[in-house]
């Protein structure tokens, strides 16, 4: 007998489907696709477990009758493109004609849509049709989706916690919200409201997602050929410490490319601290004969004809947004007295107190400290004043980011920490512990719920039990990039409590730092170090000069 035979049209379905959706948020991807495509000018997404249980999405879009809604379901079955042809000239966001064939092959799936006459339901359980209903609804279309993957064992498993599909989803949300400012969007979730964003412009929808003033945020325009860049991109020192404020549009799909990722960090690279990334919406426009959309079933990888060019206007066009880097603060003298990068390995415990605190910096002059938390420093005939702690906390962050990729070295501890882990903080801690043991912590999990410290990152101080309480405390699961930088966070906010006063050449090599960086340089969680009176400000305030 022949051993090879074909597959069913189920089993291929099923196949098939697992390229299509990966998690909820694909399938959140595809159906508001589908609403945008409808014409929708509204769109409600509706979640349950972070979309595991439930992912609804309701729009008000031009909906199906009730042939094409039974067509709608097959495979390969669309109604945006007919021809070859048309294949290279696409301008809506769905073409392959699969997304609901897919996921309704891998979920219990309803349909209920209306094209403003009587509305058509379609119960669909494993890819089977159970049933077809008739009932009123206003022009539009509802799709529900329940218990993704619920008879695909092997592909459920891959499912995370519903905290860390809920952040995919609302990732996927911030595409659309950006891409069609004239959509009104929302997201719900047990009642609660987790993304509302009005009909407005790219600017206000930036401003909202990225929680900056409007006045923070830059738009941005370039053009080369038939080949056009628009968008807007938050005035740096405004960023992030992880990658997930970097969106790209081509023709209006979201795309994640890298080619297009580097264009920009190189265009913006004088204007962003190591380790950060900006936040930018860019919106590439081309013929669509000049890219390929159809590289990958989920849409998200693209091809361009002439990909230079495309990198190059990118890099160009956030460039001339910004202008010329601002000057900072720049070295007078040849040499940095300290080097800015040795703070690794250091303690900053002061046995030795020093009254005076020495400045070997030719451009500042030491004026004294205020409070004991600020310094009052004379640079250039301005006056400055500088947040110690915020500044130190800056300076070891950096320090921290830098090491970890060398390895995340642990001092291991002679008598190991032990604590009680509660509830799921079992499960958060194991889904994290990668970001724990790049860092430099090293931890087991014993029965009962116990937790055993091991050994800590080198650099470490300070307590190291509270560190893993409010690192559990957090407990929302993030991306990879953010995990990291969290955890950075709050070792270095332990390790600054473990210190103590500030030493006089440890401030000397402070100010170094900070000058090698420039007076824009903020904390780790955005707040300035510094703050610069000029001598005109400090004049208005004393209404010498109005
Ligand atoms: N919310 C909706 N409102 C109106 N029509 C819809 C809606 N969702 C789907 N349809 C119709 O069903 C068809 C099939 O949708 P499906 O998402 O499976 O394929 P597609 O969008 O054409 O292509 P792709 O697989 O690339 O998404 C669409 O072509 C469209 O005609
Ligand atoms: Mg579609």
């Amino acid at each position: 007998m022949a051993k090879v035979r074909p597959l069913s049209p189920a089993l291929v379905s099923k196949i098939a489907a697992g390229e299509v959706v990966e998690r909820p948020a694909s399938v959140v991807k595809e159906l508001v696709e589908n609403s945008l495509d409808a014409g929708a000018s509204r769109v409600e997404v509706v979640l349950e477990d972070g979309g595991l249980r439930l992912v609804k999405v309701v729009d008000d879009g031009e909906g199906m009758e009730e042939e094409d809604a039974l067509l709608a379901l097959e495979e390969y079955s669309t109604s945006k493109i007919s021809t070859l042809q048309d294949l290279s000239s696409i301008t809506t966001l769905g073409f392959r004609g699969e997304a609901l064939h897919a996921i309704s092959a891998v979920s219990r799936f309803t349909l209920f849509t209306s094209t403003g006459e009587l509305g058509t339901g379609v119960r669909v359980e494993g890819g089977v049709i159970k049933t077809v209903t008739k009932g009123p609804r206003s022009r539009g279309t509802t799709v529900e989706v329940r218990d993704l993957f619920f008879n695909l064992r092997a592909r459920r498993r891959f499912l995370r916690s519903p905290s860390t599909e809920r952040a995919h989803i609302l990732q996927v949300m911030r595409e659309y919200i950006l891409a069609y400012p004239e959509v009104n969007f929302l997201l719900v979730e047990k009642g609660d409201l987790l993304l509302q964003a009005f009909p407005g412009g790219l600017g206000d929808r930036a401003a909202l997602l990225w929680a900056l003033k409007e006045e923070d945020i830059v738009t941005l325009e370039a053009r080369e050929g038939d080949l056009e860049l628009t968008g807007v991109l938050a005035r740096p020192p405004h960023a992030r410490r992880d990658s997930r404020g970097l969106f790209f549009f081509v023709n209006g799909r979201p795309v994640r490319d890298r080619l297009l990722a580097g264009a920009l960090m190189e265009g913006m690279r004088s204007r962003l601290v190591k380790g950060e990334y900006p936040m930018v919406a860019l919106f590439l426009h081309m013929p669509p004969g000049d890219v390929d959309v159809n590289v990958h079933p989920s849409k998200r990888e693209v091809k361009f004809r002439r990909p230079y060019q495309v990198a190059a206007l990118v890099k160009k066009g956030v460039e001339k947004a910004l202008g010329a880097p601002s000057p900072g603060v720049r070295w007078q003298g040849a040499s940095l007295p300290h080097p800015p990068s040795s703070v690794h390995g250091s303690h900053w415990s002061g046995e030795v107190r020093e009254e005076r605190i020495p400045f070997s910096l030719p451009s500042w002059r030491f004026l004294g400290e205020y409070a004991g938390l600020y310094l009052v420093v004379e640079q250039d005939g301005d006056l400055v004043l500088v947040d110690k702690h915020a500044l130190h906390e800056r300076m070891l962050y950096d320090t921290i980011r830098e090491n970890w990729d060398k390895g995340g070295k642990a001092r291991l501890l002679l008598v190991p920490l032990e604590f009680q882990l509660e509830g799921e903080e079992g499960e958060f801690l194991k889904e994290t512990a990668h970001a724990l043991e790049a860092l430099g912590f090293r931890i087991q999990l014993k029965g009962e719920g116990l937790c055993e410290i091991k050994g800590v990152p080198q650099w470490f101080q300070g307590d190291a039990v509270a560190f893993f309480r409010s690192w559990l405390a957090q407990g929302e699961p993030a991306g990879e990039d953010e995990l990291m930088a969290r955890a950075a966070s709050l070792a270095c906010r332990q390790a600054m409590k473990g210190g103590d006063a500030l030493r006089g050449d440890q401030v000397d090599r402070l100010m170094a730092f900070l000058d090698s960086r420039g007076l824009d340089l903020t904390c780790p969680h955005g707040r300035p170090v510094a703050v610069r009176l000029s001598r005109g400000d400090v004049e208005r305030l004393f209404k010498r000069r109005i």
